[in-house]
């Protein structure tokens, strides 16, 4: 695979890809969210208003289903006060690692999320949203687009908000909205994004909770068939846009939807559908699907099939890697330029001695990129694992320390215009190996020695202060974190 497809927040998320299923309420249920992770990317369970039963059986039939890390998405400003309660104890009873936020941001929910250990993803639809959820705490921030399917935060189109979250972010930032292709991909990796959202596109597959009709309905869309509306507005607060596809409500033929007329149409087991609420037709409702909100984002029409998710998620990444300049292109573009921003001896003039060369740096730097991303993963996987909460904060931070180590090895491969590898390093199978908690933890720690010993040995030989001064906090970090586990 091309390694620019394996991006920073890849690490943190401990996924392969850079394709994030949108957590959509209803249809992004365990099947779906364990065939993508299967298949590489990363998946949220869509949660919102669900009760902490079925959210503690979802997420055990994810885990039972696939061994990687997935999260779960929950809308606090749609959900009562004492649900939200107990559906933010449920997750973090069941240990989910990764909680993604949307619509309006309460701080002290991303706040109480971030002391428990969990990484937080906040999607927001404005710039000035964004700067906020960065201030209480977000770690990566999805800018969605005005194109997406679903509850549209802001009306921004997806370049436009990719482009100036990414400009004023710290942190990775993910573009959503209308997107189903490798090309969309590309276009927004070339933007500054780290990777894509999809809901339409993942809907639209085998896997899906979405009721077949729903899934018909956007294969059979053309391009301009969606309508960005506030006419299913039932169960949310007023005055928030969907994206639909046009049905009898969006006509009109269905009446005014804010008269306040009630109207059945639909039954999900004991619940009630009522005409104009929120609710997009699942696998286990009957009724009245036509009138329903059939979500869908500005792709839909580019959408032809329902595959496998895994097959939707191979045909996107075959199509971003015949875009991406092939890595021996890349390398030999990377040869002739010689004004390179950081041109780390690659000139033979500029040698000095006992510095270390532009090669060797960025062997070095791919070395521990591998063992890093080894150790991001077995610490995450192991933090799932853990029993006890001091064990397993310890594990999600030194995570947290390996994915950032990884973005600023990449940072220094990128800037050295180096390719940066995409393996994950041996150190991950060797653990796994590990049953026991303390045993692997014991391994772990050797791990983090071993990197402590190659950044002592290429310290004195980096001679540019920025990357010196990285390779440093890189070591005291491993330092300090070999402490704790001990
Ligand atoms: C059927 C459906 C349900 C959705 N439900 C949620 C939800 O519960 N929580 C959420 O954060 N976003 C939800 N979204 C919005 C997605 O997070 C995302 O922004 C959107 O799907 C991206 O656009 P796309 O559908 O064109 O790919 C939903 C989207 C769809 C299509």
């Amino acid at each position: 695979m091309n390694p620019k497809l394996h991006t920073p927040v890849c690490d943190l998320l401990g996924c392969g890809l850079p394709i994030v299923l949108a957590g959509m309420g209803g249809p992004s249920r365990s099947e779906l969210v364990a065939a993508v992770t299967k298949a590489g990317g990363f998946g949220f369970l869509g949660m919102v208003r669900e009760s902490p039963e079925l959210i503690r059986a979802e997420v055990e039939k994810v885990r039972a289903a696939a061994d990687r890390d997935f999260g779960v998405n929950l809308i606090p400003a749609a959900t009562k006060p004492d649900l939200l309660a107990a559906e933010i104890a449920a997750v973090l009873a069941a240990r989910v690692p990764v909680v993604c936020l949307f619509w309006d941001l309460s701080a002290e929910i991303v706040k109480r999320l971030r002391g428990e250990g969990v990484l937080v993803v906040c999607q927001v639809g404005g710039l000035r949203e964004a700067e906020e959820a960065q201030e209480a705490g977000a770690q990566i921030l999805i800018a969605q687009g005005v194109e997406a399917g679903g509850h549209v935060r802001g009306t921004i189109p997806r370049a436009e908000i990719v482009r100036g979250v990414v400009k004023n972010a710290d942190v990775p930032v993910l573009a959503a909205g209308g997107m189903s292709s490798g090309r969309d991909l590309v276009e927004m990796l070339a933007l500054g994004a780290q990777g894509i959202v999809l809901g339409t596109a993942l809907l639209a597959t085998k896997e899906s909770f979405a009721h077949d009709y729903h899934k018909q309905r956007i294969v059979a869309a053309k391009p301009g068939d969606t309508v960005h509306t506030q006419d299913f507005h039932v169960n949310w607060p007023r005055g928030a846009y969907v994206r639909v596809l046009e049905n009898s409500v969006t006509r009109g033929d269905q009446g005014d939807p804010f008269s306040g007329k009630r109207e059945a149409i639909g039954k999900e087991g004991e619940r009630t559908i009522w005409l104009f609420s929120t609710d997009s037709p699942l696998k286990d409702m009957t009724g009245d699907f036509e009138k329903m909100a059939l979500y869908a984002g500005k792709g839909a029409g580019a959408i032809g099939d329902i595959p496998s998710a895994a097959d939707r998620i191979a045909a996107i990444i075959a199509e971003a890697e015949s875009l991406l300049p092939k890595q021996g292109e890349a390398a030999a573009v990377a040869g002739e330029n010689l004004s390179s921003p950081v041109c780390y001896a690659s000139e033979a003039s500029d040698r000095y001695a006992g510095y270390a060369m532009r090669e060797e740096l960025i062997a070095f730097c791919n070395e521990l990129l591998e063992a890093e991303r080894a150790g991001a993963r077995i610490t995450a996987r192991s933090a799932a694992e853990a029993a006890d909460t001091v064990t397993r904060d310890l594990l999600r931070d030194i995570q947290r320390d390996e994915s950032r180590w990884c973005a600023m090895l990449l940072k220094w491969i990128g800037h050295m215009e180096g390719e940066p590898s995409a393996k994950v390093g041996a150190f991950y199978e060797k653990c796994l190996a590990f049953t026991d908690l303390k045993e692997r933890i014991a391994f772990i720690n050797r791990g983090q020695g071993w990197v402590v010993k190659k950044l002592r040995e290429m310290l004195p030989k980096v001679r540019d202060d920025r990357m010196h001064a990285d390779f440093k906090a890189m070591l005291e970090s491993h330092e300090e974190n070999i402490r704790r586990a001990s």
